[in-house]
């Protein structure tokens, strides 16, 4: 049988199946089988467990109680644009916007703490890129995604957006410090 060709019998599954053909069904199937327990598997024992909560939002509500905590808990300012580096307490609330072409305030957490990470875009789909870690969160607008977050290393982490989101996505470029 060729693919240019039409079939030469038209109920073409009813052809034997080839013992090939076969195997590479069984390896394939075999294999989403390990995936799909994997997944369920991360759940409860990885430790990069992104399960998220989500909810519906809008930019108003959103913004508003970004900005609460963004006036409770900034320690000082970066940069020319004085950006906010907000330092909130072990087990609070953190807020993170997403919007043209920026991640705002910059977090300062602190190593083996937990935080409920809250995460939206105000305009159009971002991309949360945690580097160098291996973390990825769609962010999409009206929704508000909550993560828990125990940062497990110090350092200074870059957040990337990896979801194209215009002319200037490659320079939307957030920050989170982990002491
Ligand atoms: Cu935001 Cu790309």
């Amino acid at each position: 049988m060729s693919a240019i060709l039409p079939p030469a019998e038209r109920l073409w599954w009813k052809h034997p199946l080839d013992r090939v053909e076969g195997t590479w069904i069984a390896i394939a199937f075999a294999w989403c089988m390990v995936m799909f327990f994997m997944m369920i598997y991360w759940h409860a024992y990885g430790k990069q467990n992104l399960s998220t909560e989500t909810y519906k939002t809008t930019p108003e509500q959103f913004s508003a109680k970004a900005q609460a905590v963004v006036d409770k808990y900034t320690v000082r300012t970066e940069t020319a644009d004085k950006i906010p580096v907000v330092a909130p307490p072990e087990g609070s609330d953190v807020y993170l916007v997403a919007r043209l072409w920026a991640w705002w305030p910059i977090l300062e957490l602190e190593k083996g703490k937990t935080y409920k990470l809250h995460l939206t875009a105000m305009d159009y789909n971002h991309g949360f890129s945690l580097q160098p870690a291996n973390i990825n969160i769609q962010v999409v607008p009206g929704y508000e995604h909550v993560i828990k977050v125990t940062p497990n290393q110090s350092g200074t982490f870059s957040v990337v957006c990896n979801e194209y989101c215009g002319i200037n996505h490659h320079q939307m470029v957030g920050r989170i410090y982990v002491k």
